[in-house]
This record gives structure tokens, sequence and C-alpha cells, in this order.
């Protein structure tokens, strides 16, 4: 699909996604799982997951019970892990082959009874090792572990935490993290249960913590070109955005100095400029609280302009200063070439994750480039 005029739109650079793979590839021995979840970052689930797939990723990682049927739905075949517990649907998820995590008791309960009338249930059991959010420690992961290695018709296929720190210089707490998923493990082996995949590591520990890799990486958004920190940042550089995000200018106009722009005509002209109209605002997913800050800019014609008054909730205005821009002509809100997203986020106190989820439903997607399966 070429580019839509127009309307806002994403591209995703299929290029950049296989760029950015072979270089997590090349840093881990382990299996990899790429959270495709919220709309694989809001990039596309089932276009990112089918180009994924082709590039021989053997598994994909959601949210919800939601998330897993779209990608079924979409043709996916490969391992679907739900990362949080599901309570309700689950025979339809043991059937399409879908995996569990497992967070506790009651969550094994509600596995254990759908897999009593659809057997082959596939379970990851989750357990706390600091992050405070989904699981148990050690003791009561053993009990539920014990349960589901006796109930019929389920496999214990993993044992998996989440790490809460592995993005920051300071490393002692990850090591706490891992020490206390080792002895998890242990206390799992002693009890002769074995599971075949044990995993902890997402982007940043995929690159700081080599001894969190284990048999499975879960990196989501090093995937999407971006890094959980500046910390990481410097650890791999050679990431690259896989999206261009960009809009039309929708009206040009020449103001004279002292013209007021935008509500409250915060920003008045400071000389004779030209200012264009350009179709995104805050509900397309552009941080309004970057208004009248200098990370407020877009690409037009190759050069940073100023993104000047509050950002409205449809549209924004640029000083192009002396370009000439035509309307119809594209303005890049964010990409590889600057501002990235990881730009913007940072002046709003927030992280890439956020804006890239945060995309509304008016951005067209498209995909470009696509690379050839190896
Ligand atoms: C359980 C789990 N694993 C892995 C990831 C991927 O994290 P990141 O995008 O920082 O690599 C996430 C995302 O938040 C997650 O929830």
């Amino acid at each position: 699909m070429g580019m839509l005029k127009g309307v806002p739109h994403a591209e995703i650079s299929l290029r950049a996604l296989a760029r950015n793979l072979a270089s997590l590839r090349a840093r881990t021995r382990a299996q990899l799982l790429v959270p495709v979840k919220a709309n694989a970052y809001g990039h596309g689930a089932p276009e990112v997951a089918r180009q994924l797939e082709r590039l021989g990723v053997p598994w994909f990682g959601v949210a919800t019970a939601d998330e897993a049927l779209e990608l079924r739905g979409a043709g996916i075949s490969a391992d679907i892990l739900i990362f949080g517990p599901v309570y309700e649907g689950l025979e339809a998820l043991i059937a399409q082959g879908v995996a569990l995590s497992v967070v506790d008791a009651r969550s094994a309960e509600a596995v254990v009874r759908a897999a009593g009338s659809v057997p082959g249930a596939r379970v990851h059991l989750k357990t706390d090792t600091g992050m405070g959010r989904l699981g148990e420690p050690l003791a009561a992961t053993l009990k539920t572990a014990e349960r589901l290695s006796r109930a019929r018709g389920v496999t214990l296929e993993g044992l998996w935490t989440h790490l809460a720190a592995a993005d920051e210089p300071d490393s002692s707490f990850t090591q706490v993290q891992l020490a206390r998923f080792s002895d998890t493990l242990a206390a799992l082996g002693r009890a002769g249960i074995t599971v075949p995949l044990k995993h902890a590591a997402n982007s940043a520990a995929l690159f700081a913590h080599p001894a969190s890799h284990f048999d499975l990486v879960r990196p989501g958004i090093a995937v999407y070109g971006y890094h959980a920190s500046p910390f990481i940042a410097a650890l791999a550089p050679e990431l690259t955005p896989v999206m261009t995000l960009s809009a039309p200018v929708t009206f040009v106009k020449r103001v004279a100095a002292g013209t007021p722009i935008s509500y409250g005509g915060l920003w008045r002209a400071p000389r004779d400029t030209t200012v264009a109209t350009v179709r995104f605002g805050y509900a397309d997913g552009y941080p309004r609280g970057l208004s009248a800050t200098p990370h407020a800019r877009v690409r037009l014609q190759g050069r940073l302009c100023p993104i000047v008054g509050r950002v409205c909730m449809d549209q924004l205005m640029v000083d192009v200063g002396d370009l000439t821009v035509t309307v119809g002509e594209r303005a890049v809100l964010f990409g590889p070439e600057g501002p990235t997203a990881e730009d913007l986020a940072g002046g709003v106190g927030t992280i890439s994750y956020e804006l890239l989820t945060q995309l509304g439903r008016r951005v067209a997607r498209s995909y470009v480039d696509a690379v050839d399966a190896p």
C-alpha cells in the first residue's frame, strides 16, 4: 500500500523490523517471544506478527484472550502466550493451542477445570520475584506448580517472571530477582518438576543482563526500534524506529509579526512568517502537553520546524519560516530521522511505549519494504 493522501499515516518499515530482529538474535541464543500486545505497540498486530512469523519468530506475547484470538483469526500459527491470567473462555484458547499464564491457585483452577473438557492446556506459570504485579513468590508458586503437574490435560510448559528494573544502570535489584527465580526453579527441580521454557528477559534485560536469557527472551520495544531507557539506548545504538508517522498539511498562510496562533493566543509570530496547519492533533496521539516546549517539532521538507501555539484535538500549527509549503505536503511527526517517539516522550515525561500505543483510530497504517524470509 502506498502513501495515503490526506490522512495521518503510520508507515511501518518491514526492513527496519527485520534489522532490529537480527540485532536481537545476534545477542542471544535463546528463542524469541515478541510481544505484539496493544496492537503490536501501535504498529498493527496481525501484520507485524505475520512478517515476524515469516522471519522465523516462534512465539508471540499478548495481554488478553481477545488479542490471542485476533492473531489466530489472522492466520498466525506460531505459539502465543497470554501474559495475564484468563478466567473465562479458556476452552476456546486451549482448542486454539494458545499458551496460558497461571499466576496463583485461582487461575490454576480455572485452567484445570477447562482442561477437564478440552485437554491439552499449555501453561506458563508466572512467579513474582519483585515486580509486584502478577504471580506469587517461591512457596506458593511451588504449590501451584505441584497442582498443575498433577492435573490431567495440562502441560506445565513454562516458568516465567518479569523484571522491574532491568533498564536501570544499577543492576542490584535485577540480580535479586534473578536469584529468586533460580531458587524457584531449584525448588521445582527438587520436587521433580521440570519446565522446558524458563523466561524472564524483556528488551532491557536482553541487552544488559545475559544471565536472564534462559530459554526464551521477550523483547518488545527493541523490536519496534526503541529503547527501554537512556542506559539501554547506549547499549543498543543500532536499533532503528520502525514507524514513520506523518500527516498532511491542510492549510498554509503568511502571517504578520504579532499574529496570535491557536487557543489562547499563547504564541504570537515573532516576525513575518509562514504558518502551516497539519491534520494531526491530540486525538490522533500527539501529546498536548508538548505544546510550547522545545520538543514540539515536525519534519517538513527534511527540516525541523517548531509546532507553535497549543496542539488542538485534530490539528496543529507549524512555523515553517520562509519555506514554500503547499497543501498536501506531509509533515513527519516522528520517525527514524527524528524527532523520534523517544524524543517526544522525553519532552512530556513519558516513554516511547505510551506514544506508540496511543495513536488514534484515524491513523492509517501501511507496510513497506517487505523482506524475504532468510
Ligand atoms: C510480561 C512482559 N514481557 C515482556 C515485555 C516486553 O517489554 P519491553 O517492551 O520493555 O521489551 C512486556 C511489556 O511490557 C511484558 O509485559
